[in-house]
């Protein structure tokens, strides 16, 4: 199984609340892209801090969350949004009381219907390079991309910059883009790993 977590990334969560949740408010349409979502930890958490910013403008969103998925697990358990006890401790309480309830199965919980029906699940391989659709608002590809070889991270990350439309892109923190990237993506801030697409 995947390693990952609900809440992983605090920093970069709290930055797209700050710079990418004000300018996605405007949007009639809000696509994002979780790419290496492993079994939905990571695009559940974007769709509650989504949720608890956005107001009535969340039912704009669309999350595409995909993953090559070598176990054929993620789409069934992204798609009932029902997880164990210890993978929903770490979720802050007034969010865990507000958007989990218990399941049928003792010990595990399910995510509420209007988070889940905003994340679509698709099997798919990044290295293949087709993106899953164009007009992207963000794209965030975390912990994933420090498995590839340095050309194919550079491919990919070209890839996500043709798909996404003026948007953002989030990647995991100990990864720096490459030299080739330059005048493809400017970082928000110093220091964090979340970028604005140049033209
Ligand atoms: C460490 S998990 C990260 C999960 C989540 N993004 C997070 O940060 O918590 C890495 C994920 O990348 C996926 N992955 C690895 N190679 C991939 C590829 N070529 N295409 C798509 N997903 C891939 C794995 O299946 C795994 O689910």
């Amino acid at each position: 199984m995947a390693f990952t977590y609900f809440f992983r990334d605090l920093q970069t969560l709290e930055m797209i609340r700050d710079y990418v949740i004000p300018e996605l408010r405007s949007r009639r349409y809000i696509h994002i892209w979780d790419a290496g979502c492993a079994m939905g930890p990571e695009p559940y958490t974007l769709a509650m801090v989504l949720r608890e910013n956005m107001g009535m403008t969340f039912r704009n969103v669309r999350i595409h969350a995909t993953d090559i998925d070598n176990s054929d697990l993620f789409g069934d358990i992204i798609k009932k949004g029902v997880y164990p006890r210890e993978m929903v401790q770490r979720i802050p309480k007034p969010i865990f009381e507000k958007y989990f309830s218990p399941a049928d199965e003792p010990d595990h919980y399910v995510i509420a219907e209007e988070i889940r029906k905003c994340v679509e699940f698709t099997r798919q391989n990044l290295l293949d390079l087709k993106p899953v659709r164009t007009g992207l608002n963000l794209v965030l590809c975390k912990n994933v991309l420090l498995h590839f070889k340095e050309q194919e991270r550079v491919d990919v990350l070209k890839m996500f910059h043709d798909a996404l439309d003026g948007g953002y892109l989030a990647t995991e923190q100990t990864q720096k883009l490459p030299p080739e990237l330059e005048g493809y993506f400017e970082p928000v801030v110093a220091n964090a790993q979340l970028y604005r697409k140049v033209a």
